[in-house]
């Protein structure tokens, strides 16, 4: 066997380097690389080094019906899951520290578990009397989990074989390690090998298995981008510090759209769900105000309406600034590059400064026409009709592109109360059911229609 010589492992993406250097060019993290020894091959790497097993192949077709998916009865879980936990699948659970990982699935397990499901629930971070105390206060400690604290990955999986339950949770996959695996817990070789282990262990015995993966900022733990790809689903837990609202989002799902958001409310109770997150999104809104724009927008399946405010100041400083909360930034400047282009209204000089309320997040390019309309609102001092939701995306020319489920963004938008909305020209709407409807070109065409100036 070929000695392994030590390599160098980014702990944000896993990528591997021959040499230290402060950036990660795979995923541009500053500080991440760590030496760390790479995972064993195993004796003679190459094809033909010793003969394999012929592994026997089978048809497409099978006459077994899909087995059933458990539902959790927590409406916001079932729906980023896909619709339901699907047997055997393995669920990766990132978030920041303290954002109400263990809290959400000590909730979950509990409901699948009310349910007739015979969950487990394993912690590498609390002591069992923790968890329980916990449970004591979000009034689940009659619920019929079962507990174990452990962090060693040979004991987690002779316990898991011995009881075979329904589902798993394993709080948290950095806290693992494998005696197999020289390295420390927490190690981008450690984290992997156990996620590894687990997944196979629950295709194979069919077990669902819910990992959690600490979001870490340091770079001497590996985050849970390392086990991404191995995962069948990826569910992201977020929201703003010193904002109460929290949104579960799937990133990536093997058996259900991707992209699918749920809402929760952190109350001293727990998480409670939230049913109806466009009223809560916009229950800070007051009376007209500039720099304020309704999006109507889309997340996974579900429409969702937000408020994007702007504000925009003379600056004193020689680069003014840009601080984006809740959008993507290179979309903005884009956007503000395209007003200054083609409508003439430059922004240099200006502080701008956008977010979205309530500590939702944004990516959906149709919240373009939103974004142009809370910064033009701001900048002219003047604000945007009340009643009106907007979207549509902007082209590089300043023309305005059509969007996908026009029809199901302005049903949303006349349940809270909207009566109008400013769209693409080019978009095909079967059917406003009401809404009175502003068609616009392009941003020139906006800016003259809604700012009466163009
Ligand atoms: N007694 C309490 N009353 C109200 N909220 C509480 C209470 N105790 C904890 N919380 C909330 O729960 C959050 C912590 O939840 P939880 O432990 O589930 O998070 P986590 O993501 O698992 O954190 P960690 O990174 O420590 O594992 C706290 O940030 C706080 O908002
Ligand atoms: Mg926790
Ligand atoms: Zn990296």
């Amino acid at each position: 066997m070929a000695k392994s010589t030590n390599a160098f492992t980014c702990t944000a993406c896993g990528a591997s380097h021959k040499k230290w250097a402060g950036r990660c060019d795979a995923c541009g993290a500053w500080n991440t690389i760590v030496e760390e020894a790479p995972l064993s091959q195993g004796p003679g790497r190459g094809l033909g080094a010793h003969k394999g097993r012929a592994v026997p192949l089978s048809s497409l077709q099978t006459t077994e019906a899909p087995p059933p998916r458990s539902l959790s009865g927590m409406e916001e879980l079932d729906r980023v899951l896909g619709g339901g936990l699907v047997p055997g699948s393995a669920v990766l659970i990132g978030g920041d520290p303290g954002i109400g990982k263990s809290t959400l699935l000590l909730q979950g397990a509990a409901a699948f578990a009310r349910r007739g499901a015979n969950a487990v629930y394993i912690s590498g971070e609390e002591a069992s009397a923790q968890v329980r105390m916990r449970a004591q206060r979000l009034g689940l400690a009659d619920a019929p989990v079962r507990l174990g604290s452990e962090t060693n990955l040979r004991d987690i999986l002779t316990t898991l074989d011995n009881e075979r339950p329904d589902l798993a949770i394993i709080d948290s996959v950095q806290t693992l390690w494998s005696d197999q695996v020289e390295a420390a817990p927490g190690s981008v070789a450690q984290v992997r090998a156990a996620a590894h282990e687990l997944v196979t262990f629950a295709k194979r015995k069919g077990v669902a298995i819910f990992l959690v993966g600490h979001v870490t900022k340091d770079g001497q733990i590996a985050g849970p981008r390392v086990v991404e790809h191995m995962v069948d689903t990826v569910i992201y837990f977020e929201g703003e510090r010193g904002h109460q609202f929290r949104i579960l989002r799937s990133v990536k799902n093997r058996f259900g759209p991707a992209d699918e958001i749920g809402v929760f409310e952190m109350t001293g109770a727990g998480l409670a769900e939230v049913a109806n997150p466009s009223a809560l999104f916009l229950s800070e809104r007051g009376q007209p105000v500039p720099g304020s724009a309704v999006f109507a927008g889309i997340e996974g399946t579900r429409p969702v309406l937000t408020e994007v405010q702007a504000l925009v100041a003379p600056s004193t400083l020689a680069s003014p600034r840009r601080t984006v909360v809740g959008l993507d930034s290179g979309r903005v400047s884009t956007i503000l590059a395209v007003l200054e282009a083609r409508c003439g209204i430059p922004f240099a000089g200006l502080d701008v400064f956008l977010n979205v309320a309530g500590g939702m997040r944004v990516s959906e390019p149709a919240a373009d026409l939103a974004i142009a309309g809370a910064l033009l609102s701001a900048r002219e001092d003047s604000a945007l009709p009340p009643e009106a939701v907007l979207f549509g995306e902007i082209s590089l020319s300043g023309a305005l592109r059509p969007v996908a489920q026009a029809e199901n963004r302005l049903k949303e938008a006349q349940k809270l109360g909207f009566s109008q909305a400013i769209l693409p020209d080019s978009q095909k709407v079967e059917g406003a059911g009401g809404m009175g409807v502003s068609r616009i070109a392009d941003l020139t065409g906006f800016v003259g229609e809604v700012f009466g100036a163009g």
